[in-house]
């Protein structure tokens, strides 16, 4: 019988899950059938619950549920207890398991699909939001020599750093703060590409090694990532990878086969750069 699965959240016609899904299903044979659900703003609960209870095996959540995705889990992974948002539900009788793939995602795809490992490196972390926060503990658990997390509202920076206060190796600033210092991976987790704004970064933090991640995509480069070239950084990348990775992780967590990126992650940039 074919298993119901289903992305919500508002919008969700933008959404590139239902194409990723479609095509991981084709690739490894796995009878499923993935539907998009637009529900009202107050009323992710509901249709949470009527699709549930319609038999369906599990949903991917995405803005603005992905808060409320983790106060509806009866059983979280350490993951989403970090990000403290759950993108990946799995329904099992009275169970719900609530999950995070996006830092997950964002690792593969840096260490990975651009074998860029992080390990022992300098990191910079622009953002303090709910990205932000996704990404930490996988970030961590790469171990880099250091990880800065800069942030327009620098109270939210420290925020974020005391939240993993069991690292040692995490500083909060400000942007204007790191201005002297040199990274070696430098991921932009601000919604600032989305609205097409750069960060008032300081000149100087990218070497020509460096990687500039910018968790966004869109048709051209990201005003950060336009900003990265600008100050010499050659290593480039946009969030394409992270988005393909994260439902490669969904469809493990549900499926357990995990399907090829790559064929995907070529197919979508062609079609986000063309068609944009
Ligand atoms: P998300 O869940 O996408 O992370 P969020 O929790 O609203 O959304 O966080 C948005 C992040 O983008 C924050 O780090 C925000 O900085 P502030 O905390 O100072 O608001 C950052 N951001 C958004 N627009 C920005 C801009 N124009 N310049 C700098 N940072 C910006």
């Amino acid at each position: 019988m074919t298993d119901t699965y289903a992305v919500i959240g508002n919008p969700i016609t933008h959404s590139k899950s239902p194409l990723i899904h479609a095509e991981f299903s084709k690739q490894t044979g796995q009878d499923i059938c993935y539907k998009t659900i637009l529900a009202p703003l107050n009323g992710f609960v509901t249709a949470t619950e009527v699709f549930r209870q319609n038999g369906g095996k599990g949903m991917n959540v995405t803005v603005p549920f992905k808060v409320e995705a983790y106060k509806i889990s009866n059983q979280l992974t350490e993951q989403a207890i970090a990000a403290q948002a759950v993108n990946t539900l799995v329904f099992d009788n009275d169970k719900i398991y609530g999950d995070n793939t996006d830092g997950t995602g964002l690792i593969r795809d840096i260490v990975d699909n651009l074998g860029f490992a992080i390990t022992a490196k300098r990191v910079l972390l622009c953002g303090a939001g709910g990205a932000a926060r996704g990404i930490m503990l996988p970030l961590l658990k790469q171990e880099p020599r250091m990880l800065v997390i800069s942030n327009r509202t620098v109270q939210k920076a420290h925020g974020l750093r005391q939240q993993f206060s069991s690292y040692k190796n995490i500083v909060s600033s400000n942007y204007a703060e790191i201005s002297g210092k040199e990274f070696d991976l430098i991921i932009n987790a601000t919604s600032a590409s989305l609205i097409g704004k750069a960060l008032s970064l300081p000149l100087g933090i990218f070497s020509t090694e460096s990687l500039a991640y910018d968790i966004m995509y869109g048709n051209r480069n990201t005003p950060f990532l336009q900003f990265a070239r600008q100050e010499g950084a050659t290593h480039l990348s946009d969030g394409i990878g992270m988005l393909v990775e994260q439902a490669a992780e969904s469809f493990f967590i549900w499926r357990g086969v995990r399907p090829k990126t790559k064929p995907l992650i070529e197919m979508l940039s062609q079609k986000i750069k063309h068609i944009e």
